[in-house]
């Protein structure tokens, strides 16, 4: 478990299930990302546990990486981060596919930027990462929004295979040196 100035970041688990599903069942949640993230705790434990298995042997340089987010005062999950590295180890990535997803009655306060600021830091320091990529729907203001508040630059086209890329979303990146 990390502590940042307000959140507490812990790898996804079971535990969370309930937590995540209160604060991300909400059509508001799915709007841009094709439809609603969690609806059930019990459909989130299987989820928990097939991203807890990985991409699998048929895709050794792709890594998964997901973390829940809580508020330090009162222990609320407010949302979740997850990163999809490329590199020939988990800890030694070379690029990677960011995404982010809070509770709506959490948005406006800022935690989405303070958990992305941790995320983007421990993907470079801990996992090498220095290169890093979104793709979001052009009509998502608030994640265009945070990526950019976050030093984040449009590319007119995905400059790495992205797995999270669908028509007609926009793409933008960091790179660890320039931001
Ligand atoms: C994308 C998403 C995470 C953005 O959430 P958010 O709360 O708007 O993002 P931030 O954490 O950057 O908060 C920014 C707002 O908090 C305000 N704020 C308040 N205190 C702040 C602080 N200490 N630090 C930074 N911002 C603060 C900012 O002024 C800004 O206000 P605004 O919305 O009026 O512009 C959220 O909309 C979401 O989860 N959407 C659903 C899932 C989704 O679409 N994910 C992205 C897929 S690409």
């Amino acid at each position: 478990m990390t502590r940042t100035e307000r959140l507490l970041i812990e790898p996804l688990a079971h535990d969370h299930a309930v937590g995540l599903v209160a604060a991300l069942a909400d059509d508001r949640v799915g709007a841009f990302i094709g439809g609603p993230d969690v609806t059930t705790v019990e459909a989130l434990h299987d989820r928990i546990d097939r991203i807890a298995r990985g991409p699998g042997p048929d895709w050794p340089t792709e890594h998964w990486h997901n973390w829940v987010a809580r508020r330090a005062h009162d222990d609320a999950i407010v949302g979740r981060l997850e990163a999809t590295t490329y590199g020939p180890t988990r800890e030694a990535g070379e690029w990677a596919e960011v995404a982010y997803l809070f509770g709506p009655v959490f948005w406006g306060q800022g935690y989405a930027h303070e958990g992305m600021t941790w995320m983007l830091d421990h993907l470079h320091d801990a996992l090498g990462v220095g290169e890093y990529w979104a793709a979001i729907h052009p009509d998502n203001a608030r994640s265009i929004r945070l990526v950019e508040r976050l030093g984040f630059e449009r590319r007119d086209v995905p400059g790495r295979p992205m797995g999270s890329y669908d028509e007609p979303d926009l793409v933008f990146v960091r790179f660890a040196e320039t931001a």
